[in-house]
């Protein structure tokens, strides 16, 4: 269940492209999905991360490093099946607000490895419009100023040439942004950084 304000969420990110919730779930939900997180890790069901999509989608360590897990609504654990409940809110709420005709949502799982980056990127494929908004969900409990792993986000709809901030993966912080208006890349991290990251889509 979504616990912080969500109006001024929508709010900021109607205005500006781009709002942080810092302690968007209980702390208890969060550390479920951390744990189903780190356990399916383990197990070996996360795949190195590509870059592209379908017949382009290539595995390139240059630009980044993260692993993946996709997270399948029918086959979803009771962890997150609360979590798609709350993004379902969210959804609707954008929706309603925003007349966007977003129909579904789709996420995976992410571990960043010690020292793992993405580069500075775009959320939308080339030759695709139906990602419009990315939604991220940090689960790093304990997560230190100096820990690194920051998710430094251009703040300008223009590209890298203006200001940017940095947004620290702490446990319960949620990011949303406009996916492919705002540049934004992940430093690497001094220990294993753990997230959901996903998007809102419109039919292609
Ligand atoms: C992504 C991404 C940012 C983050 O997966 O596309 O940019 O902070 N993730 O995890
Ligand atoms: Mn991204």
């Amino acid at each position: 269940m979504l616990l912080a304000p969500v109006e001024e969420f929508l709010n900021t990110l109607a205005k500006v492209g781009w709002a942080v919730m810092p302690m968007s779930l209980s702390a208890e939900e969060g550390l479920h999905l951390k744990s189903e997180c780190t356990a399916s890790h383990a197990d070996g069901a996360f795949r190195r991360a590509g870059v592209g999509r379908g017949n382009s989608l290539q595995i390139r360590e240059d630009i980044r490093r993260d692993e993946v897990m996709w997270i399948e609504p029918g086959e979803a654990s009771a962890p997150r099946t609360l979590y798609l409940a709350s993004l379902e809110i969210l959804r609707l709420a954008l929706n309603e607000r925003f007349f966007l005709g977003l129909f579904n949502y789709e996420g995976h799982f992410a571990i960043y490895p010690q020292g793992a980056f993405y580069k500075a990127h775009l959320d939308r494929h080339a030759g695709t419009q139906d990602r419009i908004i990315t939604v991220i969900l940090y689960l790093n409990e304990g997560w230190k100023s100096g820990d690194g792993g920051e998710l430094k986000i251009w703040t300008s709809a223009d590209g890298q040439d203006g200001g940017y901030e940095l947004i620290e993966p702490r446990m319960g912080t949620m990011v949303c942004f406009m996916a492919g208006d705002f540049w934004h890349e992940v430093l690497p991290a001094t220990k294993q950084r753990a997230s959901i990251t996903g998007w809102f889509r419109q039919r292609p």
